[in-house]
């Protein structure tokens, strides 16, 4: 089955549907790590200033244009001053004057800065230093706040996604709201890789059990971003662009799901 390399963002833009994840990927790393990303072939590579490798993932891009980066904004740089300035600090790193998507990285619903750090984010985008700006961790209920207080709806919501928490009622959310889903952590951080279903699909396929599980991601609809430090690693996740599973294998890894398989922190109260 042919299916697009790219998503169609609400803005018209368009975005790799498989990314590279960095996180735990440190800076010294993190240049050699991203060019054997870009060398098997990602077009989107994923970072935030939290990460602390900004300087290491701008120098593997070396200004590539072609390649899609995001960055995020961080808890403590919330508010409509603040996250300006950290941006500007996140794209000295970088060594660039944009980048492709700029996320706020969680919703902190109690910190109270979020619709500032959207307006923020929206004059960031007017000001040509992000070409598309999303959102990361946002329950429905925070999507709501930004986007009454400022008629924008993030083109992402970057959220946990795994065959093991699937997130449905929130991709139905984002969905009708045109956001795409981003899921992070789509390996379940390689907790997943050796659950029975996925072994089974895999040897069925003769295909990496990593690969499967992206696989279930891109033809559920979902952008995915893992992250692999290794040469291997990175190479087999890429061969999900190439796999198809059947209705059946979908529906097997579907049955999965469970709303008690969170393995991140919960939005509602991390900060
Ligand atoms: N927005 C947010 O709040 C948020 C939160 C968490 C993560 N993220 C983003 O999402 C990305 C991915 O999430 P994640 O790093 O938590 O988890 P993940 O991508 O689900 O899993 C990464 C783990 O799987 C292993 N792995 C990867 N490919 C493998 C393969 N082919 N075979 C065997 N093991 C493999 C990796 O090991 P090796 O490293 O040894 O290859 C690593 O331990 C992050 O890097 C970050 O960019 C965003």
């Amino acid at each position: 089955m042919f299916t697009s390399r790219t998503l169609t963002l609400n803005d018209g833009r368009d975005m790799p549907k498989l990314g590279f994840g960095t996180y735990k990927i440190d800076d010294a790393k993190a240049a050699d790590t991203v060019k054997l990303a870009l060398e098997e072939g990602y077009a989107l590579v994923d970072t935030a200033s939290i990460y602390g490798n900004e300087r290491g993932v701008g120098a593997a891009l070396d200004g590539r244009e072609d390649i899609f980066l995001t960055t995020k904004v961080w808890n403590s740089d919330q508010g409509f001053e603040q996250a300006k300035v950290a941006t500007a600090a996140s794209l000295g790193r970088l060594g660039r004057a944009s980048v492709d998507l700029l996320l706020i990285h969680w919703p902190c619903p109690g910190r109270g800065r979020m619709v500032d750090t959207w307006k923020a984010l929206i004059e960031l985008r007017d000001a040509g230093h992000a070409k598309s700006i999303g959102v990361s961790n946002f329950r429905p209920q925070d999507l709501e706040k930004i986007v009454a207080a400022t008629d924008v709806v993030p083109v992402v919501n970057q959220v946990e996604c795994h065959p093991a928490f699937q997130q449905r009622e929130l991709r139905q959310l984002h969905d009708d709201m045109q956001i795409v889903t981003q899921s992070w952590s789509p390996l379940g951080r390689g907790d997943l890789l050796d659950h029975e279903v996925i072994s089974d699909v895999a040897a069925a396929l003769n295909a990496p059990r990593s690969a499967v599980i992206l696989a279930w991601h891109l033809q559920s609809g979902l952008s995915a971003i893992p992250k692999a430090s290794s040469r291997d690693h990175i190479a087999a996740n890429m061969r999900a662009e190439q796999l198809t599973l059947s209705d059946e294998q979908i529906e097997r890894i579907d049955a999965m799901d469970d709303p008690a398989g969170r393995m991140g922190p919960d939005p509602a109260s991390f900060c």
